[in-house]
Protein backbone atom coordinates (compact mmCIF):
# COMPACT_ATOMS: atom_id res chain seq x y z
CA UNK A 1 0.00 0.00 0.00
CA UNK A 2 1.18 3.02 -0.39
CA UNK A 3 1.62 5.27 3.11
CA UNK A 4 2.21 8.70 3.69
CA UNK A 5 3.67 9.75 6.98
CA UNK A 6 3.35 13.62 8.23
CA UNK A 7 6.00 14.08 10.86
CA UNK A 8 4.26 17.46 12.82
CA UNK A 9 7.07 18.28 15.10
CA UNK A 10 9.53 20.75 14.52
CA UNK A 11 12.27 18.93 16.19
CA UNK A 12 13.63 16.13 13.85
CA UNK A 13 14.16 13.05 15.65
CA UNK A 14 12.11 14.01 18.27
CA UNK A 15 9.85 11.67 20.28
CA UNK A 16 6.94 11.74 17.36
CA UNK A 17 9.10 11.97 14.49
CA UNK A 18 11.43 8.70 16.17
CA UNK A 19 8.01 6.90 16.45
CA UNK A 20 6.91 7.95 12.80
CA UNK A 21 10.35 6.50 11.46
CA UNK A 22 9.52 3.06 13.75
CA UNK A 23 6.16 2.67 12.06
CA UNK A 24 7.88 3.14 8.57
CA UNK A 25 10.45 0.23 9.59
CA UNK A 26 7.59 -2.03 10.04
CA UNK A 27 5.68 -1.16 6.99
CA UNK A 28 8.89 -1.21 5.02
CA UNK A 29 9.77 -4.93 6.12
CA UNK A 30 5.83 -5.54 4.63
CA UNK A 31 6.56 -4.47 1.22
CA UNK A 32 5.27 -1.39 1.42
CA UNK A 33 5.79 1.55 0.04
CA UNK A 34 6.44 4.45 2.43
CA UNK A 35 6.81 8.25 2.21
CA UNK A 36 7.46 10.75 5.13
CA UNK A 37 7.50 14.71 5.44
CA UNK A 38 8.76 16.69 8.05
CA UNK A 39 6.26 19.38 7.93
CA UNK A 40 9.19 21.82 9.45
CA UNK A 41 10.75 21.56 6.27
CA UNK A 42 7.68 22.92 4.32
CA UNK A 43 6.82 26.11 3.72
CA UNK A 44 2.46 25.66 4.67
CA UNK A 45 0.92 28.86 5.19
CA UNK A 46 -2.89 29.31 7.14
CA UNK A 47 -5.97 29.10 5.24
CA UNK A 48 -7.07 32.57 3.98
CA UNK A 49 -10.45 31.22 4.12
CA UNK A 50 -11.30 32.85 0.61
CA UNK A 51 -12.90 30.20 -0.18
CA UNK A 52 -11.86 30.04 -3.77
CA UNK A 53 -10.53 26.65 -3.48
CA UNK A 54 -14.49 26.06 -3.35
CA UNK A 55 -14.79 27.37 -6.85
CA UNK A 56 -11.38 25.95 -8.59
CA UNK A 57 -10.58 23.13 -6.62
CA UNK A 58 -6.99 24.68 -5.93
CA UNK A 59 -5.74 27.00 -3.34
CA UNK A 60 -5.15 30.68 -4.16
CA UNK A 61 -1.75 30.42 -2.20
CA UNK A 62 1.79 29.11 -3.91
CA UNK A 63 3.58 27.23 -1.01
CA UNK A 64 4.52 23.19 -0.39
CA UNK A 65 0.68 22.80 0.36
CA UNK A 66 -0.39 21.19 -3.12
CA UNK A 67 2.80 18.92 -3.52
CA UNK A 68 1.73 17.87 0.22
CA UNK A 69 -2.14 17.92 -0.62
CA UNK A 70 -1.49 16.14 -3.85
CA UNK A 71 0.63 13.20 -1.98
CA UNK A 72 -1.99 12.87 0.88
CA UNK A 73 -4.79 12.60 -2.31
CA UNK A 74 -2.80 9.85 -3.67
CA UNK A 75 -1.98 7.81 -0.43
CA UNK A 76 -4.46 4.79 1.08
CA UNK A 77 -2.72 5.16 4.29
CA UNK A 78 -1.86 8.53 6.36
CA UNK A 79 0.17 8.40 9.39
CA UNK A 80 -0.47 12.05 11.66
CA UNK A 81 2.40 12.49 14.29
CA UNK A 82 2.18 15.46 16.41
CA UNK A 83 3.46 16.49 19.90
CA UNK A 84 1.43 17.92 22.72
CA UNK A 85 1.43 21.81 22.81
CA UNK A 86 -0.53 23.58 25.35
CA UNK A 87 -3.12 20.47 25.07
CA UNK A 88 -3.31 20.66 21.67
CA UNK A 89 -2.01 19.47 18.24
CA UNK A 90 1.31 20.88 17.20
CA UNK A 91 0.79 24.29 14.93
CA UNK A 92 2.55 23.18 12.23
CA UNK A 93 0.10 19.79 11.97
CA UNK A 94 -3.25 21.91 12.33
CA UNK A 95 -2.03 25.00 9.46
CA UNK A 96 -1.44 21.75 7.44
CA UNK A 97 -4.83 20.64 8.30
CA UNK A 98 -6.69 23.37 7.52
CA UNK A 99 -5.28 23.87 3.89
CA UNK A 100 -7.14 20.26 3.10
CA UNK A 101 -9.69 22.69 2.52
CA UNK A 102 -9.52 22.37 -1.78
CA UNK A 103 -10.07 18.44 -1.33
CA UNK A 104 -11.72 18.09 1.56
CA UNK A 105 -14.54 15.80 0.08
CA UNK A 106 -12.38 13.89 -1.51
CA UNK A 107 -10.39 12.29 1.24
CA UNK A 108 -12.87 9.50 2.50
CA UNK A 109 -12.02 5.60 2.77
CA UNK A 110 -8.20 6.07 3.80
CA UNK A 111 -6.75 4.42 6.80
CA UNK A 112 -5.84 6.50 9.52
CA UNK A 113 -2.81 5.78 12.31
CA UNK A 114 -2.27 8.60 14.70
CA UNK A 115 0.92 9.40 16.45
CA UNK A 116 0.19 11.47 19.49
CA UNK A 117 3.82 12.59 22.06
CA UNK A 118 3.96 14.41 25.47
CA UNK A 119 5.49 14.76 28.87
CA UNK A 120 2.06 14.50 30.55
CA UNK A 121 0.47 10.52 30.77
CA UNK A 122 -1.84 9.59 28.72
CA UNK A 123 -4.82 11.29 30.03
CA UNK A 124 -3.20 14.06 29.56
CA UNK A 125 -2.30 13.55 25.38
CA UNK A 126 -5.37 11.95 24.91
CA UNK A 127 -7.44 15.17 23.66
CA UNK A 128 -5.21 15.35 20.58
CA UNK A 129 -5.56 12.00 19.72
CA UNK A 130 -9.59 12.36 20.13
CA UNK A 131 -9.47 16.01 18.24
CA UNK A 132 -7.07 14.41 15.27
CA UNK A 133 -9.60 11.21 15.13
CA UNK A 134 -12.36 13.88 15.23
CA UNK A 135 -11.13 14.89 12.52
CA UNK A 136 -10.42 12.41 9.78
CA UNK A 137 -13.54 10.51 10.95
CA UNK A 138 -15.10 14.07 9.37
CA UNK A 139 -13.75 13.30 6.50
CA UNK A 140 -15.19 9.79 5.55
CA UNK A 141 -11.31 8.16 6.81
CA UNK A 142 -10.87 4.68 8.62
CA UNK A 143 -8.97 5.47 11.61
CA UNK A 144 -7.11 2.27 13.06
CA UNK A 145 -4.91 3.55 15.74
CA UNK A 146 -3.49 5.77 17.56
CA UNK A 147 -0.05 5.51 19.59
CA UNK A 148 0.44 6.99 22.52
CA UNK A 149 4.35 7.64 23.66
CA UNK A 150 3.41 9.60 27.21
CA UNK A 151 5.99 10.96 29.62
CA UNK A 152 8.19 11.47 27.12
CA UNK A 153 10.41 15.20 26.76
CA UNK A 154 13.11 15.44 25.95
CA UNK A 155 14.36 14.21 22.51
CA UNK A 156 14.88 10.39 22.03
CA UNK A 157 13.18 9.37 24.99
CA UNK A 158 10.53 7.39 23.50
CA UNK A 159 13.37 4.94 22.62
CA UNK A 160 12.80 2.10 24.78
CA UNK A 161 9.42 2.29 25.74
CA UNK A 162 6.31 0.41 24.58
CA UNK A 163 4.88 2.61 22.12
CA UNK A 164 7.89 2.22 19.82
CA UNK A 165 7.07 -1.24 19.64
CA UNK A 166 3.53 -0.31 18.98
CA UNK A 167 4.18 2.00 16.33
CA UNK A 168 6.87 -1.04 14.96
CA UNK A 169 3.62 -3.39 15.08
CA UNK A 170 1.21 -0.30 13.69
CA UNK A 171 3.52 -0.30 10.65
CA UNK A 172 3.92 -4.21 10.10
CA UNK A 173 -0.31 -4.54 10.31
CA UNK A 174 -1.06 -2.26 7.79
CA UNK A 175 -3.60 -3.41 5.55
CA UNK A 176 -4.66 -6.02 8.34
CA UNK A 177 -6.45 -3.91 10.68
CA UNK A 178 -10.37 -5.42 10.73
C1 LIG B 1 5.30 24.75 23.37
C2 LIG B 1 5.23 23.42 24.03
C3 LIG B 1 4.10 23.06 24.72
C4 LIG B 1 4.00 21.81 25.32
N1 LIG B 1 2.83 21.46 25.95
C5 LIG B 1 2.68 20.20 26.43
C6 LIG B 1 1.45 19.78 27.00
O1 LIG B 1 0.47 20.52 27.08
N2 LIG B 1 1.35 18.50 27.44
C7 LIG B 1 2.40 17.61 27.35
O2 LIG B 1 2.25 16.46 27.75
N3 LIG B 1 3.59 17.98 26.82
C8 LIG B 1 3.76 19.25 26.35
N4 LIG B 1 4.94 19.63 25.78
C9 LIG B 1 6.05 18.64 25.70
C10 LIG B 1 6.11 17.94 24.35
O3 LIG B 1 4.85 17.48 23.96
C11 LIG B 1 7.07 16.76 24.46
O4 LIG B 1 8.38 17.24 24.69
C12 LIG B 1 7.06 15.88 23.21
O5 LIG B 1 7.82 14.73 23.43
C13 LIG B 1 7.63 16.63 22.04
O6 LIG B 1 7.55 15.81 20.91
P1 LIG B 1 8.73 15.78 19.85
O7 LIG B 1 9.94 15.21 20.55
O8 LIG B 1 8.21 14.90 18.78
O9 LIG B 1 8.97 17.17 19.38
C14 LIG B 1 5.09 20.90 25.23
C15 LIG B 1 6.25 21.29 24.55
C16 LIG B 1 6.33 22.52 23.97
C17 LIG B 1 7.59 22.90 23.21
Amino acid sequence: MQILIISGSPRRQGNSDLLCDEFARGAREKGHSVEKINLQEKEIRSCLACYACFQTGACVQSDDMADVLAKICAAQVLVLASPTYFLTMSGQLKVMIDRLLPKWQDLGGKDVYIIVTGHDGKSGLLRVGDDLAAIWTSLGAHVRQIIYGDHVWKKGEVLGTPAMEEAYAAGQCVGHTP
